[in-house]
């Protein structure tokens, strides 16, 4: 099957992003062809132990035909490598392998690993080339594109980080096989949400695929994976720095679907927090006169076919779920900016939305069928 490609418009150039299955497997090549044979450093793989075990081995093998050095670095898996100390060990590697500026980060894996990887790269040396090969379905359709890296501190959630774009993403969406039916379906909530907040025809779209989708039907997964590509391409290249408010719609479903995620206990995954945002943000739209009552009932009926939460099923009180939205917001001294649906693919930013129409819709998720 032949690979998609999305090209990506940046300030500082273009890059593009490779789709399809076999794309892991040919690293190497496409590099070449990317680079135009180019690129002339050694390649510093970075990946976790769960992803390294499964696929550094293919991608060190479609690397060496290309005759340069290799090395491997492995983190532990999980949100927890997102650390100062991993950046360190990091740093540490890539000074051992004398990685220079003619060098290449290679991040292999989900957001952990690129948010990591990718921040490393914008650091090291004041910036070396990186690119990415996503291997979560969150982070293919999410996290690999738009140039943000991160990494946490006790302070709090990414909150050190830096723009700093891949050279190129490569996404292969025959490695989703080996991930949790879980994992995929937390990824498929943010495909859910990129539909809503940009047309009518993608969430039909999604309405029409699920069975294949949950077959992981390579096909589907490329196109599927294409048109989220081309949603999140489309609002980061028209505000790439986060200055003009577009890249706000992205956050649809995250305001409530933070709240909980940060108030459950590690129970749920944030894209099953993000569902039952999404679900709440829509009745919310429709409290504040906006979206009408079919479309509100389609979303929950959509996110429930792809075996994602539309109710909570230990409840989290209220007070604790409006606490930390308005701590998260007034520790960055900002009002919260609610993002509301006027339509499927038309958004509205409103900072004047009602505690007690919060409350209702929030609260409707206590209740099959809301
Ligand atoms: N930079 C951004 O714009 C951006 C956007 C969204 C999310 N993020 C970040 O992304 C992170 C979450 O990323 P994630 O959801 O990809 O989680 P993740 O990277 O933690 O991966 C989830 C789990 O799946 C495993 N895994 C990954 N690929 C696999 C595969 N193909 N087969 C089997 N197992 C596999 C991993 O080892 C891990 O245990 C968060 O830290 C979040 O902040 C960043
Ligand atoms: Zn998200």
């Amino acid at each position: 099957m032949k690979t998609r490609h999305v090209d990506i418009k940046g300030p500082n150039g273009d890059y593009r992003v490779e789709i399809g299955p076999g794309t892991l497997e040919h690293v190497g090549s496409q590099i070449d062809t990317l680079f135009s044979g180019s690129h002339r450093g050694g390649y510093a793989v970075v990946t976790d132990k769960t992803v390294g075990g499964l696929y550094a081995e293919a991608v060190r093998t479609s690397l060496a035909s290309t005759g340069r050095t290799i090395a491997v670095h492995s983190i532990p898996a999980g949100e927890a490598s997102k650390s100062v100390d991993e950046l360190m060990a990091l740093f540490a590697f890539l000074a051992k392998h004398r990685v220079g500026r003619d060098g290449l980060v290679i991040a292999l894996g989900g957001g952990v690993v690129s948010d990591l990887a990718g921040f490393a790269a914008a650091t090291w040396m004041r910036g070396i080339p990186w690119i990415v090969v996503p291997t979560t379905l969150e982070s293919q359709i999410d996290a690999s594109i738009g140039g943000k890296t991160a990494i946490n501190i006790p302070g709090g959630k990414n909150l050190v980080g830096a723009f700093h774009k891949p050279k190129a993403v490569l996404i292969d969406p025959t490695c989703l096989k080996t991930l949790r039916p879980r994992d995929v379906a937390a990824g498929l909530a943010e495909s859910i949400k990129h539909a809503l907040i940009s047309s009518p025809d993608f969430l039909t779209y999604h309405e029409q695929h699920v069975d294949a989708v949950l077959a992981l039907d390579d096909t589907v997964l490329t196109e599927l994976i294409e048109r989220n590509v081309r949603v999140k391409a489309g609002v980061v290249e028209r505000d790439p720095f986060e200055q003009t408010g577009e890249r706000m719609t992205l956050n649809f479903g995250h305001t409530i679907g933070h709240a909980i995620e940060a108030n459950c206990g590690f129970t749920l995954r944030h894209g099953e927090c993000v569902a039952l945002g999404i679900v709440a943000a829509c009745r919310l739209s429709k409290l504040m006169g906006l979206l009408t009552p079919t479309v509100v009932d389609r979303v929950p009926t959509l996110l429930s076919r792809y075996q994602l939460p539309i109710t909570l099923s230990e409840p989290i009180p209220f007070e604790l779920v409006w606490e930390t939205i308005a701590r998260d917001k007034k520790s960055r001294g900002q009002q919260v900016r609610w993002v509301l649906l006027e339509s499927i693919g038309r958004t509205r930013i409103s900072t004047n939305v009602d505690e007690h129409a919060v409350r209702e819709a929030y609260e409707s998720l206590f209740e099959p069928g809301g």
